[in-house]
């Protein structure tokens, strides 16, 4: 029997919950966790070219351009933890960047769109808080750390409010989502893979959802 392999794609606005159940669905299924807001964000903090070319965009809420996330996601897609299957967190964004997924050949058998209203988002995001060195997501009055002040993860690393969670970039971040990322339900759905969830509720009621419409066992189609 071809064994279980899952390629997921976590498509929806910002401040939707892609990371929060991100870390369920990859602790559930054992397949790694690749967000482009992470990777991204992570080269900023390292001072690389990369990073200070990503920073100009991403502090105006707008889109980093396809060709450097296209080579960065292709080069992870490349590491030998994908080989039976991955997660795929903020990519892509545009159809630009589905189209190359789809030219390279990794199957994607999920694409799970979490939907959530406009108001409900800025309230997510200016009550986010997140950790420097690994990501994870907290909230402040959903979801707060042991002591409210570090990550129950990294002890002694402070958690910080994301530069591009001002309530300003949120609204750009939003427009951009609409203008760019939001062509992708009707493409998505044009080729059968878009599963919509109600992305409103608990991170633990969304994820039941999730795990209602999620290909369990994973598609064996290539
Ligand atoms: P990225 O980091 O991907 O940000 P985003 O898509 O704007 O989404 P967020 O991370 O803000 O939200 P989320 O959906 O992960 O929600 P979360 O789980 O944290 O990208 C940042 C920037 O990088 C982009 O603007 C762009 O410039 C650039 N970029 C990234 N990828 C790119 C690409 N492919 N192409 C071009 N540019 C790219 O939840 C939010 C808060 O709500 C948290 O506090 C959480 O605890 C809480 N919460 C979540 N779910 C629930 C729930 N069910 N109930 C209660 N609270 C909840
Ligand atoms: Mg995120």
């Amino acid at each position: 029997m071809t064994p279980a392999r899952l390629g997921v794609i976590l498509l929806g606005p910002p401040g939707a919950g892609k990371g929060s159940e991100a870390e369920l669905i990859v602790e559930r299924y054992g397949i790694p966790h690749i967000s482009t807001g992470d990777m991204l964000r992570q080269q900023i903090r390292s001072g690389t070219e990369l990073g200070r070319l990503a920073a100009r965009f991403i502090e105006k809420g707008l889109l980093v351009p396809d060709k450097v996330v296209v080579d960065m996601v292709s080069d992870r897609l490349g590491w030998s933890d994908c080989e039976n299957g991955f997660l795929l967190d903020g990519f892509p964004r545009s159809v630009g960047q589905a189209e190359a997924l789809h030219a390279s050949g990794h199957t994607v058998t999920d694409v799970i769109l979490l939907d959530v209203g406009d108001e409900l988002i800025v309230r997510r995001i200016t009550s986010r808080r997140s950790c420097p060195a690994c990501g994870r997501v907290y909230n402040v009055v959903t979801l707060p750390s042991r002591d409210g002040v570090h990550c129950d993860s990294c002890q002694d690393v402070e958690l910080i409010v994301r530069a591009d969670d001002g309530e300003a970039t949120i609204r750009n971040r939003l427009r951009e989502y609409q203008a760019m990322t939001a062509p992708l339900v009707e493409w998505y759905g044009a080729r059968g893979l878009l599963k919509r969830v109600n992305g409103e509720g608990t991170v633990d009621e969304v994820f039941v959802r999730i795990l209602e419409v999620i290909s369990v066992g994973g598609s064996t189609e290539e």
